[in-house]
């Protein structure tokens, strides 16, 4: 039967400018020279293909995060895009719904890339969720939260900070300062993302109202899960439904996050108005979890910080090598991954390919938010983290490391490869 089995994207990385404060134009480095890049909408099941064409005037590299996604087209930092040539990244999108993106993985320069702009949403889309009837279209709304610096020119600030990596005083929603959205009185989902390099979030609704969680970073939950506080680690994904009907037409509803410093509270306004007698609800079951296969080695990775030397932060002891593998996974398989903090800092670690289930926080079971896929898990100091990756799909070489940008940058990488 004549079906569309291929979806095409032609994306050029280039120089552009965003208009984020009023009448001084920002210079970024954006996918086709926008911040953020377009948004990708994919379907489970159904290839896409994405040409990268570097206009960037630098090497770069195209990562999906969270993708379950070949070797070729995974963004290996060794697989660069030289500047004007271009490639081409197969997406098979073989794994469930979820909440994705892609951004830059030159290696050593992602602090700097990502901040300039280089950064977009992918979203999967899965037949499967049609019948739970969740919010969709502009109901759907994806939400990539930044914190960013400004010069006085109007352009952006960095400066590098190896032990914290980089905290701005600006939080940006979607490339603009404190947006304001309408909503009408219904259901809505958010897709939250923490593309930052390196600042945690804890967002909290207005006066602390209830949202349900449904996703995390791999997909669907298998039951919602009310929050009136969501954590967001830098490369995290939360997905949560928002009920507006609770508000009255022309209620202000503050995004915020409290944690932060004076100026770095305020995320983004709900501006509620009429609307909807809509009656939906959030189904009570999401989704189910695969029956996983035996656990079939435990690993153990030590994440230490060394003052001086080219590799200053570390994972067992070493920076990274791209011509070093450091773990031989084997195909249809999971094993369980312990990390150990024993630095001043925490570490959001991320798995490049498999997506993995926390199995204990310092000999805890996790909460119900965190008891589903995930592809990102922040180590505290002094805490140990256990994770039981599932290498269900693809062979071959692919990094592991933490997502604080710059802490990624300075060499706590390694490479496992699946065989
Ligand atoms: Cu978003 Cu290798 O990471
Ligand atoms: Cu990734
Ligand atoms: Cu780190």
């Amino acid at each position: 039967k004549a079906t569309k089995t291929l979806e095409q994207y032609q994306i050029t990385m280039r120089p552009g400018t965003a208009d984020i404060l009023a009448g001084q134009p920002t210079p970024i480095l954006g996918y086709d020279g926008r911040f953020p890049g377009p948004t990708i909408h994919a379907t489970r099941g159904r290839e896409v293909q994405v040409t990268q064409s570097n206009q960037a005037g630098r090497n770069l590299v195209v990562h999906l995060h969270g993708g379950v996604t070949e070797h070729a087209s995974d963004g290996h930092p060794m697989d660069i895009v030289g500047a004007g040539t271009q490639r081409v990244y197969r997406y098979a999108n073989v794994q469930r719904g979820a909440t994705l993106w892609y951004h830059d993985h030159s290696h050593g320069e992602v602090a700097q890339t990502l901040y300039a702009g280089l950064a977009g949403f992918y979203i999967v889309n899965d037949p499967y969720e049609d019948a739970l009837e969740l919010p969709r279209g502009e109901y759907d709304v994806p939400l990539m939260i930044q914190d960013r610096s400004f010069n006085a020119d109007g352009s952006f600030r960095y400066q590098l900070d190896l032990d914290m990596g980089f905290h701005g005083d600006t939080i940006l929603v979607n490339g603009a300062i404190a947006p304001r959205m309408k909503v009408e009185r219904r259901l809505y989902r958010l897709r939250l993302l923490n593309a930052s390099n390196a600042r945690v979030y804890g967002l909290v609704l207005g006066d602390r109202r209830e949202t349900l969680q449904i996703a995390a970073d791999g997909g669907l939950l298998p039951r919602p899960v009310k929050r009136t506080l969501i954590p967001l680690n830098p490369a995290e994904r939360i997905d949560v439904v928002v009920d507006f009907r609770q508000f009255g037409a022309g209620t202000e509803v503050i995004l915020h996050n409290p944690s932060g410093e004076a100026t770095t509270q305020a995320v983004m306004r709900f501006d509620v108005v009429k609307g909807g007698a809509e009656e939906a609800q959030v189904p009570k079951l999401l989704s189910e979890l695969e029956t996983l296969p035996p656990v079939n080695a435990a690993r153990k990775f030590v994440l230490s910080f060394q003052s001086a030397g080219t590799a200053m932060w570390q994972i067992n002891g070493q920076g990274y090598d791209m011509n070093r593998i450091d773990c031989r996974p084997r195909l249809g398989t999971t094993e369980l991954w312990t990390f150990v903090n024993n630095s001043p800092h925490p570490h959001p670690m991320h798995l490049h390919l498999a997506h993995f289930l926390i199995r204990s926080v310092d000999g805890r079971p996790p909460g119900p938010a965190d008891a589903s896929w995930k592809d990102v898990v922040a180590v505290q100091p002094g805490s140990t983290v256990v994770v039981r990756p599932y290498f269900d799909y693809y062979t071959g070489v692919f990094p592991f490391h933490c997502h604080t940008a710059e802490h990624g940058d300075n060499n706590m990488m390694g490479q496992m490869e699946v065989e």
